[in-house]
């Protein structure tokens, strides 16, 4: 995607020091453009737990790069076998909700593993994480041309008058390596012209959808508003939503959705009021070992994100508390959408039904 006119990844290799990884550091988003560079595997350890990058498929290729990364320094170590496990397991440790992570820690060690010399491992690495982020983009694109044709037909039954989308947190192109996953049909419909409006949930605690995704459709020219969570509910009870399109954490095999916390309340909300309900994902953010939703660990983050709130004030940002000082906080992180709430699946594939027999008939189909 675009910013300020030029096309950037969310995630790449120092086109000149191949020590380096660079990452879009989205904590300092909207308000300030900043790229990390990242050269350990305690770096980027830190930048998936404290969230400099986040997003289910961008934390699947920052596993890749991690991997690589920890191939690099295992060579420097007596013991390669040894330091460049533990260090798999610290990557793999760092977040627990998005399948991606292990996912992409596992495929991109298994070459590692497989390889037999030590450069032949360090090179085998950055090959399958450069290969991870290629296979990511192209998957956003394929999802995007499937919503497109839900966009299209909600386009032609209005008459052209605009789709109304509401969507949750940031599932949009810095969540993955471009186009995105929720966002990328929202990406084709405006590229092929429809007229398309946006509903962002602001998400709290971190406001992922006021600051990410509210940002990075301004930067595509969509419209959109932000809306604060609560607001879904009263939107489609009057008619102002026609689609509401999410992205997902980790899929189970029976199509429970994880994502972001207060999914299932916009999910409530749609069936309710007979709106269509679409989670867009690619085939690595299902994990197929797990039969149910209530198996997924959901994350536990750190109350200071409920009690307190950043934001920008003359150029400087500024964290504020907004509780009284003695009152504990939770905050869950994920919530899981059962399944029969989702009106379908949108994969790299086409659209699946959310359920055990439509997912594994929608990929066996496909092989
Ligand atoms: O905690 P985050 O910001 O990493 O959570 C990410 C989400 O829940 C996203 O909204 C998304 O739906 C999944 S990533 C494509």
């Amino acid at each position: 995607m675009k910013v300020d006119g030029k096309h950037y990844y969310t995630i790449w290799k120092h086109p000149e020091d191949i020590s380096k990884i660079q990452i879009i550091d989205q904590r300092h988003l909207p308000h300030r453009f900043v790229i990390e560079d990242i050269t350990t595997v305690d770096q980027m350890v830190a930048a998936i737990r404290d969230m400099h990058l986040r997003g289910a498929i961008i934390i699947g290729a920052a596993a890749g790069y991690g991997v690589y990364l920890a191939a690099r320094e295992a060579a420097e170590t007596g013991n390669f076998d040894q330091a460049f496990k533990d260090r798999c397991d610290a990557l793999k440790a760092a977040r627990p909700t998005a399948v991606n992570l292990e996912w992409g820690v596992n495929r991109t060690a298994a070459v590692v593993n497989a390889a037999i010399d030590i450069n032949e491992k360090i090179h085998a690495a950055l090959q399958e994480a450069d290969d991870i982020a290629l296979e990511e983009i192209d998957r956003s694109q394929r999802i995007g041309a499937h919503g497109l044709s839900i966009i299209k037909k909600l386009s032609q039954a209005k008459g052209g008058e605009p789709v109304n989308i509401l969507t949750h947190c940031n599932a949009g192109w810095l969540a993955c390596i471009d186009h995105g996953t929720a966002t990328a049909p929202i990406y084709a419909a405006y590229d092929a012209g429809i007229d398309v409006h946006v509903w962002v949930d602001e998400t709290r605690p971190r406001n992922q959808g006021a600051r990410l995704t509210a940002w990075e459709l301004g930067q595509h020219g969509v419209k959109h508003t932000v809306i604060v969570d609560n607001t879904g509910g009263h939107l489609m009870q009057n008619g102002m939503v026609d689609l509401v399109i999410v992205g997902t954490d980790r899929t189970t095999s029976n199509g429970d959705v994880v994502n972001k916390i207060g999914t299932y309340l916009k999910a409530l909300a749609a069936h309710d009021n007979g709106v269509p309900f679409y989670v867009a994902l690619p085939s690595s953010s299902i994990d197929w070992e797990l039969q149910s939703g209530s198996d997924v660990p959901i994350e536990l983050r750190g109350e200071e994100e409920v009690t307190s709130i950043w934001g920008e004030s003359d150029g400087e940002l500024l964290c504020v508390r907004l509780t009284p000082k003695n009152s504990p906080a939770a905050n869950y992180a994920f919530d899981v959408t059962p399944a029969h709430l989702v009106t379908g699946l949108i994969t790299e594939l086409g659209v699946s039904s959310a359920s055990a027999e439509g997912l594994r008939e929608h990929f066996n189909n496909a092989r």
